[in-house]
């Protein structure tokens, strides 16, 4: 991460213009710890200063980073030479950047939410793996379009990689937790959803990829007769996923034990070697779902004047059934303005963002929080606490 030390740093005037960057305003803590708004390239991130002992380290903020590294090294540049800095250390110097290669059916988020059509069959896969499943599959069904949700980094690009050079073009790849994905899909859109040797997690259940919500949501976004397919090699896990499937009406059940199917995995070439036994447990869908809005991001729809949150502010955790809001700290820009450093959302995926207040208005930054079930039920939390604290002043008054 660049970064440099200094012993003397001299603050300019905000909003001021240097080199490539414009410097829009300074935020600071009680911790002295100073986030200094930069905007560059046509996007805004911040920079971060914290002094220990009597040494500034000046580095780039991890909630809001730019896309490129390269213009938080200029910026870093830009702010030491703005304001004078008798840097003692530093790593933000122009270096030839390796080039790190794009693969072609790696897809963020953003994509799903922005790009993809969703105009042909899609089939899923969670937690691919190897990938060999996916690929067979793929390359058996052209018409099909296929998804592949993983977290395991390794994997993604591996199979990444193999799809390019067996130039297979009915494929994405999504890093992403695939307990959230199926929010972003249409309903009644999909054929098939794998869950191919799922980690039982027998000590964290939450942890589940197999869940009543992510089942609900199955069949949200199944075609009626599509299928969802559970593969195990794990006893507790079967019974599990049958407890589970039993609670939905409108589908049907099929169980079948050690059955071969085309292709192997990496991990049921190693249950087989080991002579465990396998289970499937398919769930065919007969319900046409109501259609789903597509998700937007949140905004804010009510107004909050930051002086009222400042007065008021104390660290908070506040929790419904599975969604969390904790306040980590508040910035003070000026006498009206400020923010507060939140994290949010649910157990499967949490989020990192400021909640800035300006003269006119509330917003997220960085401005990229989905409608998600958790992060709207996470929002409704923060709306009330705002709203709490906002009317705390009004009676003190
Ligand atoms: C036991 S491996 C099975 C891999 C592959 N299906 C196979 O049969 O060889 C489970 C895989 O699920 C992935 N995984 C676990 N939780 C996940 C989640 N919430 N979303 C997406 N992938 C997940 C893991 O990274 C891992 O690659």
């Amino acid at each position: 991460m660049p970064n440099f030390k200094t012993k003397k740093i001299t603050m300019p005037n905000f909003p001021t213009k240097f080199g490539d960057s414009e410097f829009l305003y300074i935020a600071s803590s009680d911790k002295s710890e100073y986030l200094i708004k930069v905007s560059q390239n046509g996007e805004e991130f911040f920079l971060q200063v914290r002094k220990k002992g009597d040494v500034f380290l000046v580095k780039g903020e991890k909630i809001s980073r730019p896309s490129q590294v390269v213009f938080l090294q200029q910026a870093l540049r830009d702010f030491r030479d703005l304001c004078k800095c008798e840097v003692l250390f530093s790593n933000i110097e122009p270096q030839k950047m390796k080039n790190k290669k794009r693969y072609r059916v790696l897809k963020d988020i953003d994509f799903f939410t922005r790009e993809f059509k969703q105009d042909r069959e899609i089939w899923i896969e969670v937690g691919f793996g190897s990938g060999r499943h996916l690929l067979h599959q793929a390359k058996q069904h052209p018409d099909i379009e296929f998804i592949g949700i993983e977290i395991h980094k390794p994997s993604l690009e591996q199979v990444a990689k193999l799809c390019d050079i067996e130039s297979i073009d009915n494929v994405y790849l999504l890093d992403f937790d695939a307990r959230i994905f199926l929010e972003f899909l249409k309903s009644n859109s999909v054929g098939k959803i794998f869950v191919h040797f799922p980690v039982p997690w027998d000590k964290k259940p939450q942890r589940r990829v197999i869940s009543h919500e992510f089942i609900s949501e199955s069949i949200r976004v199944l075609k009626i007769e599509g299928k969802l397919e559970i593969r195990t090699d794990s006893d507790r896990y079967f019974e599990y996923c049958l407890e589970e499937f039993v609670k939905f009406k409108k589908t049907d059940l099929s169980i079948h034990k050690n059955q071969d199917l085309d292709i192997s995995s990496k991990y049921e070439d190693r249950w087989k070697s080991q002579e465990k036994d396998i289970y499937d447990v398919i769930m065919t869908n007969h319900e046409e779902s109501n259609a789903k809005h597509k998700i937007k991001k949140i905004s804010f729809d009510v107004f909050y004047h930051f002086n009222m949150i400042r007065d008021n502010f104390i660290n908070i955790t506040k929790q419904d059934r599975d969604s969390f809001l904790h306040v980590e700290d508040i910035f003070t820009i000026n006498e009206d303005e400020g923010m507060l450093k939140i994290s949010f959302g649910a157990s499967a995926k949490n989020e990192r963002a400021y909640v800035v207040f300006l003269r006119e208005r509330v917003r997220y930054f960085p401005d990229n929080i989905l409608e998600t079930k958790a992060n709207k039920r996470a929002h409704n939390l923060l709306n009330d606490w705002l709203g709490e604290i906002a009317n705390q002043r009004t009676a003190h008054e």
